[in-house]
Order: structure tokens, then sequence, then C-alpha cells
């Protein structure tokens, strides 16, 4: 085997993602928007890097999903993707797709779908939502585009929500995301991110299913855990809840760093000779 032919071979896949599961193998996902911080997910051996449309929060400051455009999305995809294969290029990449990208119609969710996967050639998209895109799911997956599904808390219903707090609490709610999960796999899904419900439902519907899932906020017994690059940097000074792991405070060691450059440059401490042509 060429040494190309070897590179493609480690690249993570849906396939890899099931024989993780059926091998009780944890999947690691992080979420990136750019080509740095892309390089260093891939090389530090994440399994799936998201470019989620969480960007629309910690990277553009929004204060919810809704606003980022597909175009906003394909420029954090491309340069994602373009950081993957610059390192080892074994993340699997998933694109979010924004709201309203597929939420009109199956015809325009595929063309949209489309769109993201010719653009910049990452494996696959994601989609908010249960029963009720399950045509739009599997007319994407029939074209051979895999899908990645999303239950629980779905950011981009945040105002039919009204609030961040933990869903599917209730026999009802339960009973309603456990269907939809079965759907979404009979529908063609390859993995399932389950947001912020009990862990004991999201233990349900994992043993219920065939195909991966990948919890944030929704307890250990998931196939993977996802959680937001921002978050774990500790970049965030303001949004820590419980389901978040800060590994450190990168807010602090930047604003840090930038004082003593500033204090630097006003002192005429920096440049030094040595620093200088
Ligand atoms: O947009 C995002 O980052 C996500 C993850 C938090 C699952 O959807």
């Amino acid at each position: 085997m060429n040494s190309r032919a070897q590179h493609k071979a480690s690249h993570v896949t849906t396939r890899r993602l099931l024989d993780m599961k059926q091998g009780g193998e944890k999947i690691s996902v992080l979420t990136a928007y750019d080509y740095t911080m892309a390089r260093i997910l891939d090389r530090a051996g994440v399994d799936v890097i998201l470019v989620g449309d969480s960007a629309s929060n910690v990277f553009s400051g929004h204060s919810t999903t809704l606003p980022i455009t597909i175009d906003e999305m394909i420029y954090h995809a491309k340069a994602v993707v373009r950081g993957v294969k610059d390192e080892t290029n074994r993340a699997m990449v998933v694109i979010d797709m924004p709201f309203m990208s597929y939420q009109l119609s199956g015809e325009e969710a595929l063309r949209n779908a489309g769109k993201i996967m010719k653009e910049h050639e990452c494996d696959a998209v994601k989609l908010e939502g249960g029963s009720i895109i399950a045509e739009t799911v599997k007319r994407i997956t029939d074209v051979g585009i895999p899908v990645m599904g999303h239950l629980g808390l779905m950011p981009q219903s945040i105002y039919k929500y009204g609030s961040y707090k933990v869903r599917a609490q209730e026999g009802m709610e339960a009973a309603q995301l456990l269907e939809d999960a079965r759907v979404l796999e009979e529908a063609g899904a390859f993995a399932i991110v389950l947001e912020k419900i009990p862990s004991a439902l999201a233990a349900e519907v994992t043993s219920s299913l065939t195909i991966p899932t990948i919890g944030i906020g929704a307890g250990a017994e998931c196939d993977g855990q996802v959680l937001v690059i921002n978050d774990i940097l500790g970049l965030n000074r303001e949004f820590h809840p419980r389901f978040v792991r800060r590994y450190t405070d990168l807010n602090t060691v930047i604003e840090n760093v930038v004082r003593q450059y500033v204090h630097d440059v006003r002192e005429k401490e920096f440049p030094t000779a040595d620093e200088s042509y």
C-alpha cells in the first residue's frame, strides 16, 4: 500500500464509528471552527471534529445559533477541513447545517447538504430534529451524504423551548425522544448527538440503537462525548454549566500574555536587537 492509501485508511469513517460502538470503544468529539485549532485537534487524536453552529455563539458573539448562515458555516468548514488534511487527516469532519437551511423542504435540504459536501469535501452533515425531519434525513442519506442526528436540547429551537434547561425529564417527552432516535436510525443517520437529557434516558437510547450516541450533558453511558472546544479550554469566562469539564483557563493565560506584550511594547522592551534584522 502506498503512503497516500495508508493515510486514507486511517481516516475515521461512519463504519469505524459503528465498529467502535460494537467494540465498546468510546468516541471523542470536539468542535472546531478554524484551521489552526483543527490541526491541533487532529494531531491530538480526536475521532470527530464537529464544525458546530455554536460558531454563531463562540466565534461570532451571537446569543443563539440561529443567525449563522450556510456561507458562514462553509467558510469555517473549509478552514477546518484544510487543517485536518494538513495534519494527520485522521479525524472525521462533520458540519452542522444551520437554522433554516434544511427545514423548508426536502429538496432545499438536499441542495444545501450537497453544497456543504461539494465545497470542501467534509465527511458528513448534522441536523437537529426527530421524526419531523426523518424524510429529509432519508433523502440526504439516500444520495450518499452521511447524516448525524441531534436530539434532546436543540439550540436551533431555543425560542420554542424558552430556556436551555434539561430536556425530556417527563415521560411523554422521553418516550418521544426514544421514538425519534429509532426513526432517525431507520432513516439512515449514522450517529445521534444527545444533548442535555437525563443519563438514564441517554443510556436507554444508547442500548436500543445500533448506531452510536454522542452525549453532551447526557451522562457516561453514551457511546461518545462531545464538547465545545472553547469551553474545555476555559476561553469563555461566563459559561460554566455542570456538563462542561474545563481543563484549563486559557482566558486568563491569554489575558496575561497580552498584558505582558502591551507592557513590553510600551516600555520599549520589545523588540530587542535579537528580534530585529
Ligand atoms: O453546535 C455545536 O457545537 C453542537 C454541539 C454542542 C453538539 O451542536
